[in-house]
């Protein structure tokens, strides 16, 4: 039995998860997706050619890598068929879930109808339906993946689905679907991907008793997981390590090594707490340096400093072995780099950990002297000796120590220690 790598984003996802999945892909025989939808966006670049990356695994982009698609993922086959147009003839490469479960169109219409019902509340979600698909699958109301082998069957559930919560969309001004256009929809979803539906999870226990070596492909991050991140203002699903044994139907025995993704500063894209934002010059510089546009939404996204709290309590509910410290060049030119190092409370009490109401914390720092260039190194040594510093100081204040340094976009941009 071999065991399976996981790589899992610390922060609130767009850590930079992509590039290092590319990255161990080319070690890798199998990658696989365990939870969340086309919320996700991965870029990877190589060369001059740049991937953006839905609910494709990231291993696509290595020939000789095979993709699965788990049972935790939410699909929606309209954006999945688009999604793999990109590629060349991908059977026998990718393998979806039976057990997955399906987004529909209308799923996307509800979650943007309740983030506008819900104004300055919204949470800011990437308006693709995660969250109702989700819900309809806590609620055993949801569709899956295998229904599609039998389009007729499945129209006729989603027609009584829609008639049970006619009153619903009736409120919240959703048209009634096209019975026939639905039908005909169904049957094209069917024709192109039925060739890749399976048991992924005898798939995954095949694989494993194969002595295959397997990674397993977190999304989003840390702080947007249902359960441990900054709850309401979070994603609809398990993004921790723990979820990828319900994601894929392993488990905990099955995995190996967990590789924990953080930016070199944070960024956060939606609305909710995010104690180390920075309002002023330096999370503009962030930003436009660091190109913090969402590659799923266009959305700018949020920036401020590396948050050492977030990141030990990521470390902890993951169980991380080694950090990938991303776009550590972003900082070059900085003459001060502000960390995190605890909050403090509304009563002036100061704390360590992730509190229950992450809205009420203001953050305290500790300072670092910058540096002129990291962009590029390949090597520890190459790098200035502050940001060895600065790095050092990281591994200590999250407890882990730090076996990737990210140094640009680009494959070849990666110091291994
Ligand atoms: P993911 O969602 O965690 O896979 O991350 P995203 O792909 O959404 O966002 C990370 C962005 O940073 C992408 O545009 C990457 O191409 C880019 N990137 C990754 N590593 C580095 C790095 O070390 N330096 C720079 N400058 N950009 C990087
Ligand atoms: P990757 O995999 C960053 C955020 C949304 C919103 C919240 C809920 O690229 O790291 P949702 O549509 O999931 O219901 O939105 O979660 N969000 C992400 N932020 N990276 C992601 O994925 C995200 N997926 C969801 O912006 O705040
Ligand atoms: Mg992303």
């Amino acid at each position: 039995m071999s065991k399976a790598d996981l790589i899992v984003g610390l922060q609130w996802g767009d850590e930079g998860k992509g590039k290092i999945v590319d990255h161990m892909a080319q070690t890798h025989d199998y990658v696989c997706r365990f939870a969340g939808g086309h919320n996700a966006g991965h870029t990877i670049v190589i060369g001059e050619k740049r991937y953006a990356l839905h609910l494709i695994p990231s291993g696509v982009l290595n020939p000789k890598a095979k993709n699965i698609v788990g049972n935790g993922v939410v699909l929606s086959p309209e954006d999945f068929i688009e999604e793999m147009a990109q590629f060349d003839d991908l059977q026998g490469r990718l393998f979806i879930s039976d057990k997955a479960h399906l987004l529909l169109s209308y799923h996307a219409q509800i979650d943007q109808a309740r983030e506008r019902l819900k104004g300055k509340d919204a949470i800011g979600t990437t308006g693709k339906g995660i969250g109702p698909a989700y819900g309809d699958k806590i609620t055993r109301t949801g569709h899956r993946v295998g229904e599609l082998l039998e389009p007729e069957k499945l129209h006729k559930r989603i027609l009584r689905y829609f008639e049970i919560n006619r009153p619903l969309f009736e409120a919240m001004g959703i048209a009634q679907p096209d019975a026939k256009r639905l039908l005909a929809d169904l049957k094209r979803y069917k024709e192109a991907l039925a060739p890749y539906i399976t048991d992924t999870v005898q798939m995954m226990w095949r694989i494993l008793a194969e002595e295959k070596r397997v990674l397993l492909e977190g999304a989003q991050g840390t702080m947007l997981d249902i359960d441990h991140g900054t709850y309401p203002y979070v994603t609809s699903s398990t993004t921790v390590s723990a979820g990828a044994c319900a994601g894929l139907g392993i488990n905990p025995k099955d995995i190996g090594k967990v590789v924990g993704i953080a930016k070199a500063y944070c960024t956060r894209v939606g609305n909710g707490p995010f104690p180390s934002e920075d309002n002023g010059e330096a999370g503009k510089r962030l930003r436009e340096k660091g190109d913090e546009f969402g590659t799923t939404t266009g959305r700018p996204r949020r920036c401020g400093w590396f948050d050492a709290v977030a990141a030990r309590h990521a470390v902890r509910i993951n169980g991380v072995d080694s950090i990938a410290l991303m776009k550590l060049d972003v900082l070059d030119g900085f003459e001060e780099i502000k960390v995190c190092i605890a909050y403090r409370l509304p009563n002036g009490e100061t704390i360590d950990y992730v509190p229950y109401d992450m809205d009420e914390v203001t953050p305290v720092y500790r300072s670092f002297k910058g540096w002129e260039r990291s962009k590029g190194a390949r090597s520890f040594d190459a790098l200035p000796k502050e940001a060895q510093a600065y790095i050092e100081a990281l591994e200590e204040m999250a407890g882990c120590k730090i076996g990737i340094v990210s140094t640009g976009a680009d494959r070849d941009d990666t110091v291994v220690r």
